[in-house]
């Protein structure tokens, strides 16, 4: 499973970057607005810290100007991924841009049917809200196996993206699920370090060690 930050932090892309497991980053205008820096120039500064793929949101809403927006957007870096929603226009532009060799990730998606519009249209990403569908009182988790199997069925090669992440089960459950990424925010990626067992036994391996040669002569 590949792991993406859902951020565009760059302190948080820095330290994780560091962790050498991260193999792309998710951003959307919510997260570039929140950095108070323009999405050109935010993404290419991401692009410099996180060598993978990197997703950049289209702010318009007719096809036409999706599909101009995401021209530029792909000509910024290589690895720029030019992020549609799931709308009638979306699918246009997503359809169109696939045409022209950009790859793109469809977002917003909510059903298995809209899942399955994105990969008729070429999507090479598809991004289901796992946290978002949780958060209304249906099953997140549900809508990422029904997209496993059906892209399953037909042999379709979108990538399944979960996103809207919000804690390690998430991470653990859409991997069970089959999903190709996880995308998540800097602290879920953190967290999932943690286990209590971890702690105390390198706690005791050093204090045993410790113990062991302090009591040889020097
Ligand atoms: O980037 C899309 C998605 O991951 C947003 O997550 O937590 O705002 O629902 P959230």
């Amino acid at each position: 499973m590949k792991f993406f930050l859902d951020t565009a932090n760059l302190d948080e892309l820095k330290k994780g970057a560091a962790w050498g497991i991260v193999d792309g980053v998710t951003t959307n205008p919510t997260l570039i607005a929140k950095e108070g820096v323009p999405i050109e120039e935010q993404v290419r500064k991401i692009c410099d810290i996180v060598d993978g793929d990197v997703s950049a949101e289209v702010v318009s809403t007719t096809s036409k100007e999706m599909i101009e927006e995401g021209r530029r957007l792909a000509k910024i870096h290589k690895n720029i991924v030019v992020k549609v929603p799931l709308i009638r226009e979306g699918i246009v532009a997503c359809s169109t841009l696939a045409r022209e060799g950009i790859r793109t990730n469809v977002t917003l998606c909510f059903s298995a049917a809209q899942a399955l519009m994105a990969a008729k249209a070429g999507a090479y990403i598809i991004s289901p809200f796992i946290g978002r569908v949780d958060d209304i009182g249906w099953n997140g988790m549900d809508l990422i196996r029904e997209i496993v199997t059906i892209y399953k069925n037909y042999g379709y090669n979108t990538q399944i993206l979960a996103a809207s992440i919000r804690g390690p089960l998430h991470v653990i459950d859409a991997a069970k699920a089959g999903a190709h990424i996880g995308t998540m925010p800097f602290k879920v990626l953190d967290q999932l370090f943690n286990h209590p067992l971890t702690d105390k036994g390198l706690d005791q391996f050093l204090k045993d060690y410790k113990k062991a040669f302090e009591l040889v002569p020097a």
